[in-house]
């Protein structure tokens, strides 16, 4: 996929730069060639070895080689890289991106760049929040830098919020994006035209003011599906339920629910003016009967949840479906998982589903790549290798178009 493709990699100091090793095995692995530069306080973190072994090229920190004079030119590094991602991105050096500041190698080849510029930040989470930073990042954004949001979790404070750098896989799903949208092809705008509903994350059913019922779903791959159906051209309405995740392109708007029942309401809304739609979210399947209107206390003894089923979205949108609307969904199972996802491709009349297996190491919840095999009324079964969720994305955005010219839309 990154065969040929020359990335530079720039490497600030912060805890995270650990992660970016394996960024570089990432980037290597894709096929791409990577050349690492090191602020002073990154080889705190990680020693430049380290990346000069997995980057299989020599590492640079410092404007020249103190041992023999030789000259490590910032302009003949940014003219060389297709690609210059500064992973990860701390406050201070994002500041200096911002404010056009020189004071070291990787930032003067940050104002040499020709080519794009991603930076992944990562910091503590008030740093993150600070207005300074904040502003700092929407500068960035405003001159065309492509940021990888931060995650949410434990940082290295010891703190949990917002300034986690985005996994190593992640990044690499967007630089992979990158390169796949910046590639003039004849399918790059195919789906220019096109209305997409896509669900996404998990439900949460309240049981009171405090207490839901919900799962591990994060969001990534309904997100990523949004982005690469945004990105060749459709308008994409986005129900979402609580996730971490952000939809960066503006063809995309994010319509956020909490529970099935919300989810239920703004589809059902949304599908006839839709022509594709893809049911991503992990729906709860049962809700509590009532939901107290405050917390309920303990007094001792058990307790019993009852439960009624919620509505299926898929099944009630597949009711509705016209000839002219492309329809998928998602099974995630854990056996029988072809028996079963051939069962909810009838059942909730889609067009084709992703079935998702749960054996499979790094597919499901929580993860950035999917293994998946999509089961199509007009093409058969196609089992897919492990790969980001990006990619994945693609196969089924490649499905969608399949779909589109079977059905003459
Ligand atoms: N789905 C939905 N609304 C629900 C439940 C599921 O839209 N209330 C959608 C999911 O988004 C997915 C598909 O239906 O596209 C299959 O979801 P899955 O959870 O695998 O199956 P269920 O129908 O819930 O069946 P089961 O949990 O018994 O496997």
């Amino acid at each position: 996929m990154l065969s040929g493709k020359k990335i530079l990699l720039g490497v600030t100091g912060g805890i995270a730069a650990y992660k970016s090793a394996v960024l570089v095995r990432l980037l290597v692995k894709a096929g791409a060639e990577v050349r690492v530069l090191m602020s002073q306080s990154a080889k705190q973190f990680v020693q430049p070895l380290t990346f000069a072994t997995l980057s299989k090229n020599p590492v640079f920190t410092d404007f020249y080689n103190p041992e023999n004079g030789e000259w490590h030119s910032h302009v003949k590094l940014s003219m060389w890289a297709d690609l210059y991602i500064v992973a990860p991105a701390t406050a201070n050096t994002i500041a200096k991106i911002a404010h056009g500041i020189a004071d070291n190698l990787l930032l003067t080849t940050c104002l040499s760049a020709r080519c794009k510029i991603m930076a992944a930040p990562a910091m503590d989470l008030d740093m993150y929040a600070n207005a300074a930073t904040q502003s700092n990042i929407a500068t960035l954004r405003e001159r065309g830098c492509l940021i990888v949001e931060c995650g949410d979790g434990e940082l290295a404070s010891g703190l949990s919020g917002k300034g986690r750098m985005a996994e190593p896989e992640e990044i690499l799903g967007e630089v992979e994006r990158y390169f796949d949208s910046a590639t003039v092809s004849p399918t790059a705008q195919d789906l220019s035209g096109f209305r997409a509903l896509i669900t996404a994350g998990p439900t949460r059913e309240k049981i009171d003011p405090v207490r839901f019922i919900s799962n591990y779903s994060t969001g990534k791959m309904g997100y990523a599906v949004a982005e690469e159906l945004a990105g060749r051209g459709a308008e994409v309405m986005l129900v979402s339920g609580p996730v971490q995740v952000t939809a960066h392109n503006p063809r995309i708007t994010v319509v956020p629910v909490q529970t099935a029942g919300e989810m239920y309401n703004e589809c059902v809304r949304l599908f006839p003016e839709c022509d594709i739609a893809v049911m991503s979210a992990a729906v709860a399947d049962f809700t509590p009967e009532t939901t107290a209107d405050t917390k309920i206390k303990k007094n001792g003894d058990s307790m019993t949840l009852r439960l009624v089923p919620t509505k299926d979205i898929a099944a009630a949108l597949g009711k509705m479906k016209t000839e002219k609307q492309v329809f998928a969904g998602f099974a995630l199972e854990t056996d029988n998982e072809m028996q079963n996802a051939t069962k909810k491709l009838e059942a909730k009349n889609f067009d084709f589903i992703v079935l998702n297996s749960l054996q499979d190491k790094g597919a499901g919840f929580g993860y950035d790549t999917n293994k998946v095999t999509i089961v199509s009324r007009t093409k058969g079964t196609v089992a897919y290798d492990l790969k980001s969720k990006a990619l994945v994305a693609k196969d089924i955005a490649d499905h969608i178009v399949d779909e589109i010219r079977v059905k003459q839309i």
